[in-house]
């Protein structure tokens, strides 16, 4: 038994690439819509007058926002756990019934889920708290879907053979504690219809938290979710999938454990950058700017650690298209985590706060970080649990040129948008009169919208390219692990 090579069980692991490619094209294509509702506000009504109540921006915004953070994300997120996790721990999930029991309740429970959110989000159900729009009765779904993730992930690791564990499985043990403790605290809220003896709807609530501590405490979960849900677990992935595909050992064992314990303590204090100019305390203002200017060390050195493994081995970079996606993945990293600690800095966040630089600073580290990673740790899993070849490297390359190009069009339009938008609302004459109206700041913004609409659409063709490339690969020809062109030389 110890000599043969383990069979590990992807079933769950399949079942989640599955939603991640699902809902990765169900969420793109709502946020091309809403690019091009901002560019064209006709597009509101696009499906007649009768249906505006559901097609409308502010509808779909929450639809876009969730399908591809709880949706495409967590499902990547689980995906990548459901492989990586056995093959670093050297324990096969057939080993033990009860964790397939788990892993796959787990999936099921998770679908139920997000069919609840898609139809109460449609029908205009939501606490309308950014991020965090489910109702009581689907936060509590929501946790009983965590706690079996959490049951299956430390079930795995009680069961392991391999007795060191190897970083990514440190950040997902972080992934899955941060995102608990966050989910927790902010959707404390109180089901008004039982509180009131009757009023209302039996699923409306209202938050536990008001007024200023209501939008601390949403920022603080808003700002880690983006720490624990597109970093941390992010960073889990790259951390296997590309010494993996290289072949090259991570360039520093070290600095992965430094940069992982600097975000833990980092992020946590950087929220305060979301409220800057409010009625929250001047020094935690002060504090949130002062943490995410300390925060390009950790993200840095986790960046500078990826691009590094790649040292003398850089012709693979150019020579396969896989190995693109992740080098360009970390470079946006790098990218992203400059960009925000220079918007948090007060005097650049009084222009940038409320803008579309904001957007382009979100996408260019959802597109180009997440996005790119994910789909790049997708193309790597999928000859081995399908047991076939990539389908198409060509496709794959095209793919990749497409969607850079989508991400480079989607986060220039925005800068210039929001940078236009920032000086213009706030310029003004000798007497302080304002120097524009706001339909003014609108008129000169059209073509970037227009751009943004058309970069996001590139992404999206990109998209379908990469769930055509999978669909192709699930069905042809089964080769053995072993014979796989690009078959890992470094074991598990
Ligand atoms: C060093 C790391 C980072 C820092 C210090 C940082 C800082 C900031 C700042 C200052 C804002 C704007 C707040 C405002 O004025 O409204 C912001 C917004 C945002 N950032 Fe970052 N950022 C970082 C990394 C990232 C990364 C890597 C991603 C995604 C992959 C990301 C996603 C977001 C999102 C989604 C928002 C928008 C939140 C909203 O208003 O709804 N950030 N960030
Ligand atoms: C085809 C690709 C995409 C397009 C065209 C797109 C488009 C949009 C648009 C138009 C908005 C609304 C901006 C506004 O309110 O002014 C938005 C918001 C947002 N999108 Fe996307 N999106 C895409 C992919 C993604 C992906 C893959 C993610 C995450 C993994 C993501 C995360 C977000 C977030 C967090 C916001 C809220 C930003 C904020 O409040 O500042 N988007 N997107």
């Amino acid at each position: 038994m110890e000599n043969r090579p383990l069979e590990y069980d992807y079933t769950v692991a399949k079942m989640f690439m599955f939603t991640t490619i699902v809902l990765g094209i169900v969420g793109m294509l709502i946020g091309v819509i809403l690019a091009f509702q901002l560019a064209f506000p006709s597009v509101n009504t696009i499906l007649g007058e009768g249906l505006a109540e559901y097609t409308n921006f502010s509808r779909l915004r929450p639809l876009h926002t969730d399908a591809v953070i709880f949706g495409f994300t967590l499902s990547g997120i689980f995906a990548t756990w459901y492989y990586v996790g056995q093959r670093v721990l050297k324990v096969s999930m057939a080993e033990s019934g009860l964790l397939m029991f788990l892993g796959k309740l787990h999936f099921w429970l998770y679908l139920i889920v997000v069919a609840a959110v898609v139809v109460t989000l449609f029908m205009g159900i939501t606490t309308s708290k950014e991020y965090a729009e489910f109702e009581w009765p689907i936060d509590i779904a929501v946790v009983v879907v965590w706690v079996l993730w959490g049951m299956g992930l430390f079930g795995l690791i009680g069961i392991r053979r391999e007795k060191s564990l190897y970083i990514s499985i440190w950040y997902y043990i972080a992934t899955f504690l941060g995102i608990a403790m966050l989910y927790l605290f902010n959707n404390m809220e109180i089901p008004t219809y039982f509180a009131s003896g009757g009023i209302g709807s039996w699923w409306h609530s209202v938050s536990m938290y008001a007024g200023t501590n209501d939008a601390l405490v949403q920022w603080w979960y808003g700002h880690n979710a983006v720490a624990f849900g597109f970093t941390v677990p992010i960073v889990a992935m790259i951390y296997y999938f590309l010494p993996k595909e290289s072949g090259q050992a991570i360039y520093s064992y070290k600095l992965s454990l430094l940069s992982f314990w600097g975000l833990m303590f980092v992020y946590l204090w950087a929220g305060g950058h979301h409220l800057l100019y409010s009625t929250v305390p001047d020094w935690m203002q002060t504090m949130g700017s002062i943490f995410s200017v300390i925060l390009i060390l950790p993200s840095w050195g986790s960046a500078i650690n990826m691009l590094l493994t790649m040292k003398g081995e850089w012709q693979q970079v150019a020579a396969s298209p896989l190995i693109k996606f992740m080098i360009l993945a970390s470079t946006f990293y790098m990218f992203s985590t400059l960009e925000g600690p220079i918007q948090a800095i007060k005097s650049v966040n009084a222009i940038a706060h409320f803008t579309d630089w904001i957007v382009g600073h979100v996408h260019d580290g959802v597109l180009g970080w997440v996005g790119f990673m994910i789909m790049a740790s997708l193309f790597h899993m999928a000859p081995r649990v399908f047991k076939r070849e990539i389908y198409s490297k060509s496709l794959m390359a095209t793919q990749f040129w497409i969607q850079t190009l989508g991400v480079v069009l989607y986060f220039t339009s925005m800068w210039i948008a929001g940078i236009t938008q920032g000086m213009m609302w706030r310029a003004h004459d000798e007497f302080g009169n304002l120097a524009y109206s706001f339909i003014d700041t609108v008129t000169v913004l059209h073509p970037y919208y227009t751009i943004r609409g058309v970069g996001g659409l590139l992404y999206l063709v990109g998209f379908l390219m990469f769930a055509y490339n999978i669909y192709k690969t699930m069905s042809a020809r089964p080769v053995e692990e072993s014979e796989l062109q690009n078959a890992s030389p470094m074991g598990a």
